[in-house]
């Protein structure tokens, strides 16, 4: 059966370009995100990891570590950095795994048999400090994922995790967001002392509650 939200990250030990890592331990109290590309030495996906290498500050800002993975082995992972770097302008700063085996990629559902029988799709899997799975996220080897969408997400999941709220369509850090369907209207009096704009009752906007 697929992982879904709320599963246990499974643990895994595996071979990575900095080195063996136990996937748990190496996590330690941070968010991670553990994502796939098909192919090394392929276009999109080295389009894909120069972007990860690029964002990585605004990663480690939110306490997040993040690995990549593929069916390739380290020493082409390696050999293929040199490439990404020449031709993205930045050095890859992240783990890889080498995952010829396929272990990790099987324990986590990676490979899709009616997409491509041998080759890892393009997941996302992003985790949170409990090491339970907080986002879920497949796209085929033809369309390149957008990773500022993946640090939005996160954003999100950091913020309703500390507060009894959600966040509308296309919110980005800062902007006004909903009170939980779950609180009540007397809760919500304690909670956001401020009050709220409800343009329906089940509408209760309020300003992100970090930035108030
Ligand atoms: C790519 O990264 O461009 C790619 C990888 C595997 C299959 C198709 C495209």
């Amino acid at each position: 059966m697929a992982i879904q939200l709320g599963d246990a990250a499974p643990d895994f030990t595996a071979e990575t370009t900095q080195g063996t890592i136990r996937f748990h331990e190496w996590l330690g109290d941070s968010w991670g995100v553990l994502f796939s590309h098909p192919k090394d030495f392929t276009p999109v996906c080295t389009t894909e990891l120069g972007m990860v290498a690029k964002l990585k500050p605004e990663f480690d800002r939110r306490n997040v570590k993040v690995i990549g993975l593929s069916v390739d082995p380290v020493d082409s992972h390696e050999r293929w950095e040199s490439d990404i770097a020449e031709t993205q302008g930045t050095a890859v700063n992240f783990p890889m795994i080498g995952d010829a085996d396929r272990a990790v990629s099987n324990l986590y559902g990676m490979i899709h048999p009616n997409a491509n029988d041998t080759l890892t799709v393009r997941s996302v899997f992003v985790v949170g400090p409990d090491k339970k799975v907080k986002l879920t996220v497949t796209y085929p080897a033809s369309t390149g994922r957008n990773f500022d969408e993946v640090l939005r997400v996160i954003d999100s999941l950091q913020l309703t995790a500390q507060y009894a709220v959600a966040t509308p369509v296309n919110w980005t850090d800062g902007e006004d967001v909903i009170i939980a369907a779950s609180v009540s209207d007397d809760d919500a009096k304690v909670r956001f002392p401020g009050g709220w704009k409800a343009p329906k009752p089940y509408l209760r906007i309020v300003p992100q509650p970090n930035r108030a």
